[in-house]
């Protein structure tokens, strides 16, 4: 038996809100009201002249494992940190994914190099050694791999590519923190791992970013270029590199240090979670849930499903539409268009050549884009949360299952 959809004027699986203002509110405690205090008693609030940024630094680099960690000002500027010190410059390819955020590509073009777009698998959403191959020449400089959604490329055939042909691997972290490929930590596996601090994820101060690498010169590099170019030691000022303003406030790392404290923990959470979603959702006909690739673990950031359209008799676009009508807010679609079809980015001028994007350049993306949609998903859920989320799925499959049963 169907029960009428609230899209139709059926009652709701869930009246009340799933939380995003309350989960908002909790994300922030006591521990990072008394470090903002601290850093304001401490009368410096830029890095030069405190000392929390650089604390902030040291904490993250012990935190990964690494060599080094450079604090700057977003992810955005995380990676036109990375593509400096690995001199990139005019005229070089860096290839990158087309389902990500602007903030993978902004870099590229301010660096006046060409951003080329390898196409994603269409289980992950991630793109692989193979669709990177298809699109190497003879210019290609780098690649950031973008680990979306919380889920790290299968990164090994990446590095052998890499290696084999001379180029950098950016790894873009934004999305997928302590995401592992065959356990090795996401950032930690290219020449340079970047992230972000912006509100949307695992962890935030606001806005924020930083930068990790085994390479101390490549993170000094990186660092000189987010100061203008400042070493900030010797009696004479000078400026090395051509750089920007990047720098991270000690507000900021104040509220990143405590958060870092807590990345563990959510992580754990969100995968508790996600695991449950998998197994619930992976027994409704026509929802396919997220598909982790072997030696992967995910660490949900979001939660992408792929509803089957021929299945259940209706676009994406409706279904999505039906699931909010219940209470359960699905975000369909993801992104409008690959980023190469953004208006921003669809006809480029680099280096006196104009670069045309267009439709068809990476049709998985393409595609995915059409069909994918996302579930809320975040360390405050209940059980109660993801057996609603299910329960929405479960009534709007059924009832256009049935409804083309009985008029195919
Ligand atoms: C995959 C990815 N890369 C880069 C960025 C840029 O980060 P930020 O907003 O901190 O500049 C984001 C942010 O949304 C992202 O999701």
């Amino acid at each position: 038996m169907t029960h009428e959809l609230a899209a139709y004027g059926g009652t709701k699986v869930r009246e009340w809100p799933l939380d995003t203002r309350e989960y908002s509110q909790a994300r922030f405690g006591e521990e990072e009201k008394q470090a903002v205090m601290d850093v304001l008693d401490s009368g410096h609030l830029c890095r030069v002249f405190g000392k929390r940024t650089t604390e902030f630094e040291h904490q993250v680099a012990e935190y990964f494992g690494v060599a080094a960690a450079a604090a700057v000002s977003s992810g955005t500027a995380a990676i036109h940190c990375a593509l400096a010190a690995l001199e990139v410059g005019p005229g070089d390819e860096v290839i990158t994914s087309p389902i990500t955020d602007m903030g993978s590509v902004i870099p590229i073009i301010a660096r006046n190099a060409v951003p080329i777009f390898a196409d994603v698998d269409t289980n992950t959403f991630n793109i692989t050694a193979d669709s990177i191959e298809r699109v190497l020449t003879a210019h290609t400089k780098a690649v950031i791999v973008v680990h979306l959604a919380g889920q790290c490329c299968v990164m090994q055939p990446i590095i052998d590519l890499a290696r084999e042909r001379s180029i950098h691997v950016i790894e873009d972290c934004a999305q997928s923190y302590l995401s592992t490929c065959d356990g090795r930590t996401a950032g930690t596996i290219g020449d340079v791992g970047c992230f972000s601090l912006n509100d949307f994820k695992h962890i935030t101060c606001g806005d924020g970013g930083f930068l990790i690498s085994d390479d101390r010169d490549l993170i000094r590099r990186a660092a000189l270029f987010a100061d203008k170019g400042y070493p900030r030691s010797g009696p004479v000022r000078n400026s090395l590199v051509l750089g920007m303003n990047y720098r991270m406030t000690e507000l900021q790392a104040a509220v990143a240090g405590v958060q870092l404290k807590k990345l563990a923990s959510i992580i754990e959470r969100r995968r508790t979670l996600g695991r449950t979603l998998n197994r619930l959702l992976s027994q409704i006909g026509g929802i396919i849930p997220p598909a982790v690739a072997k030696g992967i673990e995910h660490s949900y950031w979001f939660y992408p499903i792929i509803v089957d359209s021929q299945l259940v008799g209706l676009d994406a676009s409706t279904f999505a539409r039906d699931v909010t009508a219940e209470g359960i807010p699905v975000a369909f679609p993801y992104l409008g268009s690959p980023v190469y079809l953004f208006d921003s980015v669809r006809r480029l001028r680099i280096c006196d050549s104009e670069i045309v994007y267009k439709q068809g350049l990476c049709p998985n993306a393409e595609e995915s884009l059409r069909s994918m949609m996302v579930l809320p998903c975040n360390e405050f859920m209940t059980e109660d949360d993801v057996r609603d989320i299910t329960a929405a799925l479960v009534k709007v499959v059924n009832y256009h299952v049935e409804k083309k049963q009985r008029n195919p």
